[in-house]
Parts: structure tokens; sequence; C-alpha cells
């Protein structure tokens, strides 16, 4: 038989790069799209077809569909949440008219499958932990509202025509592959754990750890770190369950487990042997001070379980990279 091929949208990016790993592992025939704003030659596979194209370009994106793929990938877009709250222009064109573009395109051609990256961030700040995919929504960024919207589009493209998704809520996707295949980092990182290897490498002086007075055992924000290639292993899945037929469906990609900023910071100095300069500096404006996952649907619908549970291996994926 023929192998699946399946178009990866963003797959030179980072969590797109671990996906488009795990496909090929895994028999798939695959083809990346991307525009190389963020992700980076050196994370593309050779065994993978690349195409450069922006998910802006409507045209571009109607003729790669008619390379009759089983599935899509769609991973790119902006992703910073502070960004979206001062340019929320940057984040409806690339977000929501990228997304638009790209479900067209796949109606128009008769490309009948997606496996959406989505956020923890449609949730907001969490009534209740673990947050299940019943939990209210309630974006409290212009990001998490873009992706909310997103996941409401495919909701009825898929009651209107032969069109169904897999929209997959990641919490905080951390680690790189332990194989060391992809080495791309990521330019101006603002998310923690980058910007902790950053102090740990000496790119930057200190860590500010954004507030330690909330309501939590040691005062820091509490967060699910998630190893991306457990993220990777749910996206393989999800287009298996897809290709088998399976209703469209929302599931949450964490680990059911917790780790607070000052615990980051000590399983860091573990792993590197020795300490990480950091100071506490006021919250941050959006911060829950907790937000952990509820995985029993992926677990149940994707036959899927993070294998990496242990927060200092995962960071030792990542350390991994700096000492080469
Ligand atoms: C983690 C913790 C910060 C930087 C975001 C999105 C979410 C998902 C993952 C993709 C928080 C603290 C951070 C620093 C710090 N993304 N921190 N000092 O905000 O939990 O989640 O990325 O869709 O949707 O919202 O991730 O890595 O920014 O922060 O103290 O310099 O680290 O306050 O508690 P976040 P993060």
């Amino acid at each position: 038989m023929p192998l699946q091929k399946i178009l990866v949208i963003g797959g030179a990016g980072y969590i797109g790069s671990h996906v488009v790993k795990a496909l090929l592992e895994n028999d798939f025939a695959v083809t990346v799209y991307d525009n190389l704003s963020t992700g980076q030659k050196c994370n593309l596979f050779a065994a993978a077809e690349f195409i450069e194209g922006d998910i802006l370009d409507a045209l571009h994106l109607e003729q790669v569909m008619k390379n009759g793929f089983a599935a899509v990938v769609h991973l790119a877009a902006k992703k910073a949440v502070g960004e979206s709250m001062e340019n929320p222009q940057l984040y409806a064109l690339n977000n929501l008219i990228g997304a638009i573009n790209i479900l067209n395109a796949m109606v128009n051609n008769n490309v009948k499958n997606i496996v959406f990256s989505s956020t923890a961030a449609v949730y907001g700040t969490p009534q209740y932990v673990p947050v299940d995919e019943q939990h209210p929504l309630n974006p409290m960024s212009f990001y998490g509202f873009t992706k909310l919207k997103i996941e409401e589009l495919m909701q009825w493209y898929s009651q209107l025509k032969d069109f169904h998704y897999i929209s997959l809520r990641y919490f905080n996707a951390v680690g790189y592959a332990a194989d060391g295949s992809i080495t791309g980092r990521e330019k101006n990182p603002q998310n923690l754990l980058p910007i902790v290897m950053e102090v740990a490498t000496g790119k930057r002086e200190k860590l500010q750890v954004f507030g330690h007075d909330y309501a939590t055992p040691d005062g820091t924000c509490i967060r699910d770190y998630i190893h991306v290639e457990d993220l990777a292993d749910a996206h393989v899945a999800a287009i298996r369950q897809l290709l088998a037929g399976i209703p469209s469906q929302t599931i949450n990609l964490g680990t059911n487990h917790g780790t607070s900023v000052l615990e980051i910071i000590a399983a860091t100095e573990r792993v590197i042997g020795r300490p990480i300069n950091y100071e506490f500096a006021p919250r941050r404006a959006g911060d829950p001070a907790i937000i952990v996952a509820s995985n029993n649907k992926a677990r149940r619908i994707l036959n899927w379980q993070p294998r990496y549970l242990n927060i200092d291996n995962i960071i030792q994926t990542t350390w991994n990279l700096e000492i080469k």
C-alpha cells in the first residue's frame, strides 16, 4: 500500500518538527509547508518534502492541497500571549485568516482530515483543576481567543461539509527529541524553560520569577509541562483515529501533573549541576496561579499516554542541546 500523505503546516517549528519526526517514524509520507518566519531550516528532515509558503497565500494553499493528502496538521500560528495583547491585528491576520485559508483550501480540494494545534489558553483562569475538556471556555488573551474561534470554525465545517478534525489543546510544551535530531532553538523565547536555558548558558544574566505570592505551596505558579515528543506521539494517534473514521473531537494534551516555577529552577539546577540566577519579580498579567490538564480523554480516545513523567528527564533533553 502506498504511504499515506500528511501535510504538516508549520512543520519547521519547534512542535511541528517533532510531529514530522514522529510521522516519519510511523511510516507516513510527510510534506512540510512553512514560511520559515519562526520555523528553521535546521529542523527539516531530509525524508520529508519541503514547500516554502505562507498560510496567507490562499492561492498557493489551494495548489498544494491538490496533492491528495490524507490529513493536514496545522501548527502554523503566532503564539506569544503578551504580543497578542499588544498587536491583535497580527494575530487576527496570521491565526484567523491563515486558518480560514487552510480550511477553505482543504474543503475545496477534498482534503477531509485535520489535526489542529490548540491551547490550554482557551480555558482562561481555571475554575477547577485538573482542567477537563468540559471546563468553561474563557480565554484571557487574544491569542487564546484566536484558537477558540478556529475550533468553532472547524466545528461548523464539520457539520456542513465532509470535514473531520481533532483539536489538541496543548498545555506547556517542553523538551527536545531525545536522539538530538532537532536542534533549532526558538528566537527570542518567551516561555519559561527556554529562558532558564539562556540563564544556564550565560546568554541572559538572570531569570525573573513572575510572582511568588500565589496561593500555591511555594507561592509560584504551577503549570503542566508536557514533553514535546509526547505531544508529537499524540498527533500520530490523532491522525490514525481520524483516518479510522472517528468523529471530530477536542482533546487536552497534558500530564495530569503540575510543577511550580521554583520546582523547574530546582530541577534545572540538579540537571546542570550549578545554580540558576533568579530574582522574584511582580506577577505577570493574566497568569493563573495553577493550570493542570486532565488527560483522561486523550488516554481514552487516542489510546495515548505520556512517556516522560519526570521533570528532570524532560529538562535533560533540553540541556543536551546546549552541551553537544
Ligand atoms: C510558565 C510559567 C510564568 C517566564 C503559555 C501559553 C499556553 C501554552 C504554553 C501555547 C508561568 C513563569 C515565565 C519568565 C516566569 N502555549 N515565567 N518567568 O504562560 O504558562 O503558557 O505557553 O499555546 O497557552 O499561555 O507559559 O512558559 O510563559 O510560563 O516566572 O521569564 O513560568 O509566570 O507561571 P504559560 P510560560
